[in-house]
């Protein structure tokens, strides 16, 4: 490799995507729940579970969480590709999103945030800590309920024989999943 500055114009964080997308489901305070996608997320510890999500102050989704500091994280299959990429193009500020798409919901355990039905996986999650940087409030979320599609999940994670998530790239293009490949057992000199 020869590594260079970064050309003018391109995107440092480009060099981390694509980068799995989870879906943001919120309680508002104009009455209604909503939607935002994130790929900018992380798991962060065990012990408590924590999960950080970077989420622009632009957004509804921001003002949702400062006024009700619950949410459900919601991680999409591929094949919701389409609705996915709406729900992270409008804001819940002008558009009923739940609605508009007829999203199916069902009651959390944990939160009084629902979980979306037809996601492969939801986790009930409460705010935990968080930190402003920059155009962005980062949430550390600690995860109180975990629920999974057994289907598709497995001790090792996904079963990407039977299911696929969304890796976002940049824009409307995303990625999948696609190869499995397996470290060596050997130490590498
Ligand atoms: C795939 C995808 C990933 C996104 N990731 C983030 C993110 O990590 N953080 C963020 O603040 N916005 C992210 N966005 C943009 C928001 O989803 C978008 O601004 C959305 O319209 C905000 O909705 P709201 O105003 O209803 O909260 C993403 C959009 C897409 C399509």
């Amino acid at each position: 490799m020869v590594l260079r500055p970064l050309p003018q114009g391109y995107r440092y964080y480009y060099v981390l995507h694509p980068r799995p997308t989870i879906v943001l489901l919120t309680r508002c305070p104009n009455g209604r729940l909503n939607m935002m996608p994130a790929s900018w997320n992380t798991p962060v510890s065990e012990e408590p579970p924590t999960v950080a999500i970077a989420v622009d102050r632009d957004s509804y989704t921001y003002e949702c969480l400062e006024y009700h500091p619950e949410s459900t994280i919601n991680v999409p299959s591929s094949d919701m590709l389409d609705l996915v990429y709406r729900l992270g193009t409008v804001s819940g500020r002008d558009v009923d999103k739940i609605r508009e798409h007829n999203i199916q919901l069902e009651e959390s355990y944990r939160v009084s945030v629902p979980r979306w039905r037809d996601a492969l996986a939801s986790l009930e999650a409460r705010v935990y800590d968080s930190i402003d940087v920059g155009e962005v409030k980062l949430y550390v979320f600690e995860i109180l309920g975990v629920y999974v599609d057994l289907v598709f999940y497995t001790r090792w994670g996904w079963d990407f024989r039977k299911t696929n998530i969304l890796l976002h790239g940049a824009g409307r293009n995303f990625y999948i999943v696609g190869k499995w490949i397996r470290a060596g057992k050997k130490q590498v000199e």
